[in-house]
């Protein structure tokens, strides 16, 4: 289902005539009358033909769908973003690792608790409100995404979540044991047997109390490799199949899988091999400082199926919950090694093949291409140019780069088009360089710069569409800016960011649209075709659907069975929501008293959602068509409370009110 192809060039073609004919007022017939119009339109906005072209390129009409869906992360508003592609339009916030009012989300309805609280470290002090929402990995079949779940980690607090993208709703939060944060290394493998996260911050997981002095940063701390397998029925993450990797106290950072050709394989980056801890009022250097110190740090290769093998012959030790399998074991069974790359680096990527992986070095103005091929061929010879401190062996180099493209300031993170070209952001100098790889379409030298677009400002990630699959579409592409600065109307000291969009299936990269993004601090995104999803996608759910299972919740009730039941003191309400009333709408509880209310949305159109709102007990669920939900609270407050409908879902909503009696004692 590829939408590959030149739709916006093919159309520029058109409208550059349309104008000029429109503008020398020639009639040729029919189809290039729109011409004229065109022109006057364009003429009474100011546009330029270039701006039109844009424009009409990135246009979808109203009731029509775009093409594709990104997902972006929401960094510390703790969210995920659905955005429609090329218009791109926000469709929608899934929300994740923070509470959400208006989906219901943590504000009473059990789900939302449910999932927030199970995916709460036991040992913080109270269940997490938040999260760091950095990077999305969504599941994939045959090395393509295949729209059944995507996976993003809380990059605060090492944890990954999974949203069900039958009806975009997070159904877990896994916190992980090992971990006290993670940065890159979201991935799904190409079959989404496993979904990996790596350690950010060493942790000196050994140590009973979870302490150790900086003193002893060397011996006591340590990075985790962590590979959660995934169940294929429901896309779960279950922690009790899973595995890690103990590695050294590098920061380890982002991560990709290998595919076709370094098919179990995995190479993270790291930064700060010269484990620096700071230290600014202690005499010490700050990290940023001592980070630096050395000109190369290394690439982590990990033979993640002998891993997997290792594990299976019993050779790890349990710890927190967690099969670890030890450094010297990894070094011992030849499933970890190193490369050097350049010093503090960002972004490392597979390419569509698998047989080439390119590293950019923040520092270093150029992608360093690591071969998968000579990569094997030093390891099999054993072509080693000794070991770190811990007895990791290092790979020669010279040995297995294939080639360095020098690109410009401040080289991050790559993506292809699968056309034999990469696209990589330019931090420092706010730009995408557009570069060959082994076999260019157009038939450009191999491992050279050929363009470079600028964008507005300080580009992190890029995302294409389809980017991280074995086939990317080679269409669209996103530049996640940091600033905005003056793109857009500014709206007090905290700007939005900016999403950019860029066209890539013609010659040359083209800027189409921006996209001021007032919600968060996007990081990654991925981006899939919308037919992925088009069928399999609920609008409503079945009569009595509890979310956290998609099955019929056993304490959903029809209309007419409606009931109150006090059992051991308890008040138990079964009751349902329908335009534009509840039954029961009144609920009389004894102060003191555990009230459970069971409620039903017993509609069945698309689209009809009610809220139930407590306010005097801070409740707020939501409930989609055919959803229900659960909430619990004890009636510790006296009085006679309204509650409501917070959806605008009818003519009468306003009347859809009822009563909550909480008698004194
Ligand atoms: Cu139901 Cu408003």
């Amino acid at each position: 289902m590829k939408t590959k192809g030149l739709p916006y060039l093919a159309l520029a073609g058109t409208l550059v005539a349309g104008l000029a004919l429109g503008a020398v007022g020639t009639r040729l017939g029919s189809d290039t009358s729109i011409g004229g119009t065109l022109a006057a339109a364009s003429a009474a906005r100011g546009l330029t033909g270039e701006q039109a072209e844009a424009a009409l390129s990135t246009f979808v009409a109203p009731g029509e769908h775009d093409d594709y869906l990104m997902f972006a992360s929401g960094g510390h508003s703790g969210q995920v973003h659905v955005v429609g592609i090329p218009s791109m339009q926000l469709l929608k916030t899934i929300p994740v690792f923070t509470p959400d009012s208006w989906a219901g989300y943590g504000y009473g309805a059990d789900w939302g608790e449910q999932i927030l609280e199970q995916g709460s470290d036991p040992n913080k002090n109270e269940a997490l409100r938040w999260g760091d929402a950095h990077h999305p990995a969504l599941s994939e079949t045959d090395g393509d995404y295949d729209g059944r779940w995507l996976y993003i980690n809380d990059r605060a607090n090492g944890r990954i979540a999974m949203v069900d993208l039958r009806d975009f709703k997070t159904k877990q939060i896994l916190d992980l044991p090992n971990l006290q944060s993670s940065h890159g290394g979201v991935f799904t493998t190409p079959d989404t047997e496993y979904v990996h996260i790596s350690a950010k911050t060493p942790t000196p997981v050994w140590s009973e109390s979870g302490y150790a002095d900086l003193a002893d940063y060397q011996e006591a701390f340590r990075g985790m490799s962590t590979w959660v397998p995934v169940n294929q029925e429901t896309g779960r993450m279950e922690l009790d199949g899973g595995f890690q990797i103990e590695l050294p106290p590098y920061n380890q950072d982002l991560a990709d899988v290998g595919k076709g050709a370094s098919d179990g394989w995995a190479f993270l980056n790291s930064y700060n091999i010269e484990m620096a801890t700071g230290g600014t009022l202690e005499g010490d250097a700050p990290l940023e400082t001592g980070a630096i110190a050395s000109d190369h740090d290394y690439l982590h290769i990990i033979n993640w199926h002998k891993a997997a093998e290792v594990v299976a012959d019993g050779k790890y030790v349990e710890h927190n919950g967690m099969r670890v399998i030890p450094l010297d074991t990894a070094i011992e069974e030849g499933l970890l090694y190193f490369a050097p790359e350049p010093r503090n680096p960002h972004g490392v990527d597979v390419q569509p093949g698998g047989e080439y992986i390119s590293v950019s070095g923040k520092l270093d103005p150029s992608a360093i291409v690591y071969s998968f091929e000579k990569i094997q061929d030093a390891i099999a010879s054993e072509d080693f140019v000794g070991t770190d401190v811990y007895g990791v062996p290092i790979l020669d180099f010279d040995a297995v780069v294939e080639a360095q493209v020098e690109l410009g300031g401040g080289p991050l993170h790559t993506q292809f088009d699968g056309n034999g070209y990469a696209y990589t952001s330019l931090f420092v100098e706010s730009a995408i360089a557009k570069w060959a790889l082994d076999a260019p379409a157009g038939g450009e030298e191999p491992w050279t710069l050929v363009d470079k677009i600028d964008v507005h400002y300080s580009v992190g990630h890029l995302a294409m569409a389809h980017g991280d699959t074995s086939e990317p579409h080679g269409n669209w592409l996103v530049s996640l800016n940091k600033l905005s600065v003056d793109r857009h109307q500014p709206v007090g000291t905290l700007h939005p960011q900016n999403f950019q969009l860029i066209g890539v299936d013609g010659e040359k990269p083209k800027l189409l649209k921006d996209m001021p993004v007032g919600f968060g601090e996007p990081h990654y995104a991925q981006i899939m075709s919308r037919e992925r999803i088009k069928d399999s996608v609920w609008t409503t759910y079945p009569a009595g659907t509890d979310l956290l299972t998609m099955e019929r919740s056993e304490h959903a009730v029809a209309a007419g069975e409606e009931r109150i039941e006090e059992v051991d003191g308890e008040l138990h309400v079964y009751a349902t929501a329908k335009r534009s009333h509840f039954v029961p709408d009144v609920i009389r509880a004894k102060e003191g008293q555990k009230v459970v209310v069971h409620l039903t949305s017993v509609e069945e159109a698309p689209d009809i959602t009610h809220g139930f709102a407590i306010p005097a007990y801070n409740i707020q669920a939501s409930l989609d068509p055919g959803e229900t939900v659960t909430m619990e609270f004890e009636a510790s407050r006296t009085g006679s409370f309204g509650f409501y409908c917070t959806e605008f879902c009818s003519a009468l909503h306003l009347e859809m009110q009822g009563w909550l009696l909480v008698e004194p004692a």
